[in-house]
């Protein structure tokens, strides 16, 4: 399998006055397209400042990072944000949906900054929301959603733009179990259909649906480890 993610001695330091939080010590790490990778490890061991330079939204100190055949590790803060709209589709622990606005126009968003007519966004925003299976929820605004449902519009936003990567911050953390499963079933399915995961998670039954687990501790790897991945099994994806 060809390469997607390629880190060598990443490293970040936080300044604050005359203290400096070594937040990630030097990474070395390659992701192959294809991969679902689950990023674990305690509180403040460095899982966020990590996602945070492989979803470009931040520089390292130190070292390099290249994506999909790019180096991105120098790039200035705009073209960052070019390669994000056209690289990277990301899911967070608290959705971040728009209030007030229905779930295809939450879906279709990212277009709009790509400049795609609106035929298009909601063309695409509903091919994704139909994959997610959400096709009779289009209209809904997130507060007519329940959890699990707004975060498979979160994910279908991730993915209107075709990503080559999407990131997921503990993705779960705000669900019950059955929902975490459900979730975790949609990534799977959509993992198996190509598309390559790097998620957080706290919890190691989520961790055990990856098919690696790479663990940090003080910022640096203290293991990378292939998993069999525990396969969700539920059924009524498109509820
Ligand atoms: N913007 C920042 N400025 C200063 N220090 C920071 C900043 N972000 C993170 N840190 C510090 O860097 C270290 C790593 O933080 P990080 O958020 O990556 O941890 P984490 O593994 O994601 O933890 P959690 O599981 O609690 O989310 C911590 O010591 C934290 O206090
Ligand atoms: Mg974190």
């Amino acid at each position: 399998m060809s390469t997607l993610i390629s880190v060598r001695d990443l490293a970040k330091d936080y300044v604050m006055g005359d203290t400096t939080v070594h937040a990630l010590r030097g990474v070395s790490l390659d992701i192959a397209k294809g991969e679902f990778v689950a990023v674990m490890g305690p509180s403040g061991s460095g899982k966020s400042t990590f996602m945070n330079l492989l979803g470009c939204l931040d520089h390292p100190s130190r070292g390099v990072y290249r994506l999909d055949d790019e180096e991105v590790s120098r790039l200035d803060g705009d073209r960052l944000a070019n390669v994000r709209n056209r690289k990277l589709g990301f899911v967070f622990q608290h959705f971040n949906l728009l209030p007030r606005t229905s779930a295809l126009d939450n879906v279709a968003l990212p277009l709009l900054y790509a400049g795609t007519s609106t035929a298009e966004r909601h063309q695409r925003a509903a091919e994704r929301l139909r994959q997610v299976g959400l096709a009779e929820r289009m209209d809904h605004h997130p507060s007519q959603l329940s959890g699990g449902q707004q975060q498979r519009v979160a994910i279908a936003r991730a993915l209107v733009n075709d990503p080559a990567l999407v990131l997921a911050d503990e993705p779960t953390g705000a669900l019950d179990s059955i929902t975490s499963i459900e979730i975790m079933a949609l990534l799977q399915q959509l993992n198996r259909e190509g598309i390559t995961v790097v998620l957080v998670t706290h919890e190691h039954d989520i961790a055990a649906h990856a098919g690696r687990i790479i663990s940090f501790r003080d910022g640096a790897v203290i293991e990378d480890r292939v998993n069999t991945p525990l396969q969700a099994i539920i059924g009524g994806i498109a509820a």
